[in-house]
């Protein structure tokens, strides 16, 4: 049986982040059900905020948090975060991560959605996401095992409720139990429960259902982001033109040219994401199509490649067609400000994880920040430890059931359901549909089953019906719209929900024999 001093899920940025400044000291087990650069870090066009600016400071960054969290944020996480900001920045430049400059040789501040200066760091226009990737796996240590195309599909916990490994599956089907006395789920959000989505086709929720299986606390799962500029192609979301595309200038406009954003919000095209993704939401359900105008950008294809390549793509220039789509997940796994859960030996970093950073709705450019601040400080929290007397031996098999002899939908309708019922704009009736559909498949019966036994395919439809369950459950419990959840039969916000944060948390399912000595 393998063993390590740490096991992370999932080879995002907070994954890398940790690994880079673990593993030159403990040894590392990265799993990673694709390839480690398929993730929604590496796809990420937009960059990270940092007060850098001359005229700029970490107490505005964290107001414009806030006020884009709808007040629902944990303030003490977001103030240290901001204050660190500007230090991750340093690192990743000696890391060699290539930023963009202006001609005065400064780093190239740019703006985004609800950011009241300019302040969000980019690679290659709008490749940050790669730039930074490509950094931190130049950076990572030797005393590290990767291994790709590897599905955890069970944390090991042992009869006192901690956590002490992972179960895996291969794509040859080789089942393995690994076993750490820390394991760190950094599998990333859901984005994949809907049909229009810019992330990634690995990201569907995994390390939320794996979690709650275990016992884990999850929080706040009602407040999902809808992206507001995806580009619509023959009724299909196609991937994201990022919103710093609307920082350098471009606007939003409908069939006729008129503004769409015009009297709406202050900050026209760079309101808060839900403003702005529920004005075109509406302007479509209406019969009206808008587009993200950027003819008046001269060099659109230079400073935005990936963006332009992807338009290209699919024929179109000029004026793009854009429909708004599920981006991210505010809520997630609870956990306090280094990334420990309610299970001893149970961590959650990145956008799997809810500190509280994001409230009820993210800032722009804010989620590689916190990946990148939780790994950083994951690391130093578990270098910190006392190094654990960790004798190993295999768990017992535990009792099992057989998997049920029930159908389970197929992924496309799970997020054509979701989109429809649980997306942009909800209320008590789609709810209450959805959550009868869901329950339909008898969740608590797939639960109890020996998932060893089930394919990738069928784990992870039951893995996304579970956090639909989640995210569906907290919706209907919230009787207000707040930030990414808005509900059409309550649409304001609610001072008594201000601070309410609705949490679930089930009972273990199932108990492994104690494998320490
Ligand atoms: C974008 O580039 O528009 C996305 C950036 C982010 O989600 O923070």
């Amino acid at each position: 049986m393998r063993k390590a001093d740490v096991i992370i899920v999932g080879s995002g940025i907070a994954a890398l982040q940790l690994a880079v400044h673990i593993s030159r000291r403990l040894h590392v087990i990265v799993l990673t059900k694709s390839k480690m650069q398929q993730s929604n870090s590496f796809l990420a066009q937009g960059g990270i905020a940092a007060a850098m600016g001359e005229d700029d400071h970490p107490a505005s960054h964290f107001q414009d948090t806030i006020d884009a969290g709808r007040y629902v944020n944990d303030h003490e996480a977001v103030w240290k975060l901001t204050a660190e900001a500007p230090d991750i920045i340093q690192e990743l430049i000696g890391y060699n991560c290539q930023f963009d400059y202006d001609r005065e040789g400064g780093l190239h501040l740019g703006k985004e959605g609800a950011h009241s200066h300019a302040r969000i760091i980019h690679g290659g226009g709008d490749q940050t996401g790669r730039r930074i990737v490509d950094g931190l796996l130049e950076k990572l240590g030797s005393n590290i095992q990767i291994y790709e195309d590897e599905s955890v599909y069970e944390l090991l916990i042992q009869e006192d409720g901690s956590c002490n490994g992972v179960r895996s599956k291969s794509k040859d089907g080789n089942l393995q139990d690994i076993l750490a006395p820390h394991v760190v789920l950094a599998t990333g959000g859901c984005g994949q429960l809907y049909s229009y989505t810019s992330n990634a086709q690995e990201v569907t929720g995994d390390g939320i259902a794996l979690a709650y299986w275990a016992g884990a606390r999850v929080k706040d799962m009602e407040f999902v982001q809808f992206h507001p500029t995806l580009l619509f192609h023959n009724g299909k979301t196609r991937g994201l033109v990022s919103e710093a595309v609307r920082g350098a200038g471009a606007r939003l406009v409908d069939g006729f040219g008129n503004y769409l954003m015009e009297g709406v919000h202050p900050f026209r095209d760079l309101a808060p994401r839900h403003v702005v993704a529920q004005e075109i939401f509406n302007s479509i359900q209406n019969g009206f199509a808008v587009y993200l105008d950027v003819t008046s950008m001269a060099d659109f294809e230079q400073r935005f490649p990936t963006a332009a390549k992807l338009c290209a793509q699919y024929g179109v220039q000029g004026k793009i067609p854009v429909a708004p789509g599920c981006h991210f997940l505010m809520g997630g796994v609870a956990t306090d400000h280094v990334g420990r859960t309610n299970i001893t030996g149970l961590y959650a970093i990145g956008e799997v994880a809810c500190t509280g950073i994001h409230g009820a709705n993210r800032l722009a450019s804010n989620s590689l920040l916190e990946g990148l601040v939780y790994g950083r400080r994951l690391a130093q929290h578990l270098s910190a430890q006392d190094p654990l007397w960790f004798f190993p031996k295999k768990p017992s098999d535990c009792v099992h059931q057989n998997p049920p002899c029930l159908t389970l939908p197929v992924k496309e309708e799970i997020q054509r359901t979701m989109m429809d019922r649980v997306g942009i704009v909800r209320n008590d009736k789609s709810l209450r549909e959805q959550l009868s559909w869901i329950e339909s498949f008898e969740l608590n019966k797939w639960m109890t089953a020996d998932f060893s036994q089930l394919t990738k395919v069928q784990w992870e439809i039951i893995a996304m019906l579970q956090t639909c369950w989640l995210i569906t459950t907290a919706a209907l419990e919230r009787t207000e719209s707040r930030g990414g959840h808005y509900r059409i039969d309550f649409p304001n916000e609610n001072k008594g929900w201000e601070n309410q944060h609705l949490t679930k948390k089930l009972e273990k399912r199932t108990v492994h024999e104690s494998v320490q000595a």
